[in-house]
């Protein structure tokens, strides 16, 4: 079986070949008349399941619409509105899930979650957020800053604001496609420790800086996400904006990276807070590329999963 949990899970040949496999779909339809269908349809007879416990505008249309352009269907469903709200538990709506569908994609609060949907589906698992990692987001950031400037590997990323999901798929990524990753954020907000031990462990170069002005020196891709999570409690948002407000990425703190560096934020974006729309809507700013990626990255994981 072959699920896409997270990063560290997947071996580095495997996630190289599904950033290759996303540039060649989404190169193969840049010229397509407009229509949803692709030429080559490697999910025709394939359903998806779609399920979400959170919000989502990006992960829901994107999984959607690239199901489509490949042939198959797909079921988008709320835990709300299936038993799983109602008491059911995750490891029989995997076993059962999976007696339908060819694939399920998931967005769930705690990490056990997905883990527990993997274990007993039979069909493969795609993890679509949870509250510890976002490993699809930072499969399509890689694709956008290759893209965009070349191989990742040995360049300098530099993350500021809240230790969070999205900042701990970095961590996995720096390690399995070898780029140096530094963490700018206050020591209350730092990420989970053994996301830094144990990239270090496979040989990545990641490091914490508390002065952003200082950690964005030489930096070849600047990323900011909300300063407060789906997960947080919204009672946190006051303490959490004071604690990050040092850590805006403004056309200031731009200026001290490399002056071609591209600015990242997976969104949505609370503009001028975590960033300003200035640096948001600036020359080196790709957040719309890596929104537009996450449909041909996705695709790419698809096929990965399924095999086809
Ligand atoms: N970046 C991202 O996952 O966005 P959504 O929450 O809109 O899916
Ligand atoms: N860190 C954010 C990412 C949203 C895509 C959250 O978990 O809410």
């Amino acid at each position: 079986m072959t699920h896409f949990l997270d990063i560290n899970k997947t071996d580095p040949a495997a996630l190289r070949s599904i950033i290759d496999s996303a540039i060649n779909m989404k190169q193969a339809r840049k010229d397509a008349p407009r229509g949803y269908l692709d030429t080559d349809t490697p999910l025709a007879g394939h359903v998806v399941a779609l399920i979400f416990e959170k919000p989502s505008t990006r992960t829901r249309i994107s999984f959607d619409v690239g199901v489509r352009q490949m042939g198959g269907q797909t079921m988008v469903l709320s835990g709300a509105d299936m038993q799983l709200g109602h008491g059911e538990t995750i490891a029989d709506t995997g076993r059962v899930i999976s007696r339908y569908v060819d694939l399920i994609m998931i967005r769930t609060f705690e990490e056990a979650t997905l883990l527990e949907m993997a274990e007993y589906a039979t069909v493969p698992v795609i993890n679509g957020l949870t509250n510890r990692t976002h490993p699809c987001q930072i499969m399509a950031d890689i694709m956008t800053f290759e893209e965009h400037r070349g191989p990742i590997k040995g360049k300098k990323v530099v993350w500021s604001g809240d230790g969070n999901n999205v900042f701990a798929s970095f961590a996995h990524a720096a390690a399995q496609f070898g780029f140096d990753l530094t963490f700018t954020g206050p020591d209350t907000l730092d990420p989970e420790s053994i996301f830094l031990d144990e990239a270090r462990a496979k040989g990545a170069n990641v490091s914490i800086e508390r002065d952003p002005h200082l950690a964005v020196e030489g930096a070849d891709l600047v990323v900011t996400d909300t300063w407060v999570s789906m997960h947080d409690p919204q009672s946190a948002r006051e303490r959490r904006h004071n604690q990050l407000r040092g850590y805006q990425v403004n056309a200031e703190l731009m200026s001290m990276a490399k002056p071609n560096a591209l600015f990242m934020h997976c969104l949505p974006a609370h503009r001028d807070d975590e960033a300003t729309s200035e640096v948001m809507d600036g020359p080196n700013s790709v957040i719309f590329d890596e929104a537009e990626n996450r449909l041909h990255v996705q695709k790419a994981i698809m096929r990965h999963c399924l095999g086809v």
